[in-house]
């Protein structure tokens, strides 16, 4: 396997150190095929956000195991993720599964210059939306943690329709606007970044850009792959009161299992083959499996208080890590919205990209080195978000903060 995994920030490339292979998860722990015990603040990226492996899930899991694992015919257990998704996320009216981010980003896209009849776009610098051809500019997540600008193999044509403004910058969308006149079909972002560390919208931005699109006929696109059910379990767009025109999703929705969708005004999703001329589709779209986790984890969300104690929990988390670094006089800055929190070595604020990279790269590998010796789990990388679930609970928390406390004061 190219570098020994099967996708890139998993090598430990930007942090050094070899990666830990798991052997197991449960709860808001991994084991290592060694047998040590790490406090995990990855949550496979995201989906794990009831905690690894929850009981309920796999009992709903191991149920629909017995009924087959793939259909590839409309099966009953969509209809019913589909309306919680649409219950629960305000611009979707309607949905179309898939099985991956990636998948899901490429095909808004599609839709995007379908409905609209125009070809470039607008992404921001740091954010990722997978690994289709045409995101790759600017991306941020593994793209960012190696250093790769662009990816060769990507064609140049593919790239040209792709229009580029650092995060939380409105004046910088508004140029390539009054630039590019009738021919930008959107606007695509992580409404809170979590592919460039944490980056947080600013005041005001989210609201600027859904009236900068309308006012030039184009489309906003929150992509909530990682943000989806997890900033609140609306997403992001239920917690700042800002409604795009479309939504992609993943991670959460698919409960741990390979899922991803998007969905939006019927007016939009009503070009999507087959009740309309754009093509997409998928043979394990919709499957049983991941339905079945995705609807146990949604379920498991809704109820009463889950995301208070997701909001409290991480709080507390990355206050005492920032109290940690400054006790150890060391520069950062870092924040946390219910179950996402990240932070950068470096004095702040963050509002985009060219920013975050300000921050001490090589005094993080050491850090994640020090945080894994002593059982802790972060992702291997400055510059992703961390992850928190319904099963951390106070002890975990303390844990890790003894660890950050220690780990700083070895690598001031
Ligand atoms: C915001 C965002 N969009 C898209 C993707 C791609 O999703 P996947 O890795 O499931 O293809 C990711 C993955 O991390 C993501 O964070």
């Amino acid at each position: 396997m190219p570098g020994g995994v099967s996708s890139p920030v998993r090598a430990f490339k930007s942090v050094g150190g070899q990666p830990v292979v798991f052997d197991r998860v449960k709860g808001p722990y991994a084991w290592d095929v060694d047998g040590n015990r790490f406090i995990d603040y990855v949550g496979s990226w995201g989906p794990a956000i009831c905690g690894h492996a929850h009981p309920d899930v796999i009992a709903a899991l191991q149920e629909a195991l017995e009924k087959g694992t793939s259909f590839g015919a409309p099966c009953e257990l969509e209809n019913k993720l589909a309306e919680m998704v649409i219950e629960a996320v305000p611009s979707v009216e309607m949905v179309r599964f898939v099985n991956s981010g990636t998948e899901a980003c490429m095909a808004v896209l599609r839709l995007m210059r379908a409905f609209t009849g125009r070809d470039k776009v607008i992404k921001f610098e740091g954010c990722y939306h997978g690994h289709a051809d045409m995101f790759l500019v600017k991306a941020g997540s593994g793209v960012a943690t190696l250093g790769l600008p662009d990816s060769p193999g990507v064609p140049r044509s593919t790239t040209a329709n792709t229009l580029t403004a650092p995060y939380n910058d409105l004046e910088a969308v508004k140029e390539l606007f009054a630039e590019n006149p009738d021919a930008i079909s959107g606007v695509i972002l992580e409404p809170v970044v979590g592919n460039a560390g944490f980056i947080t919208p600013e005041p005001g931005f989210l609201e600027g850009l859904r009236e900068v699109t309308k006012e030039n006929g184009a489309l906003l696109v929150f992509d909530e792959v990682m943000t989806g059910f997890r900033i609140s379990y609306g997403g992001a767009q239920s917690r700042f009161g800002v409604t795009p025109d479309l939504t992609t999703m993943g991670k959460v929705i698919g409960g741990g299992l390979p899922v991803g969708a998007y969905g939006g005004k019927a007016e939009i999703m009503s070009m999507v083959s087959p009740a309309g001329p754009m093509y997409q589709a998928g043979t394990l779209s919709g499957n049983p499996l991941a339905m079945t986790a995705g609807i146990k984890t949604l379920e498991l969300l809704k109820q009463e208080g889950a995301y208070e104690k997701l909001e409290a929990t991480t709080k507390r988390l990355i206050t005492g890590i920032i109290d940690a670094a400054k006790g150890s006089g060391l520069s950062i800055t870092g924040s946390s919205i219910s179950a996402m929190f990240g932070f950068y070595l470096c004095e702040g604020p963050v509002r985009n990209f060219e920013e975050a990279k300000s921050a001490d790269t090589e005094r993080f590998g050491k850090l994640h080195n020090a945080m894994l010796e002593r059982g802790i789990y972060l992702a291997p990388s400055a510059f992703e978000a961390g992850f928190t679930s319904l099963a951390h609970s106070d002890d975990d928390i303390e844990a890790t903060l003894q660890a950050f406390r220690e780990s700083f004061a070895l690598i001031k």
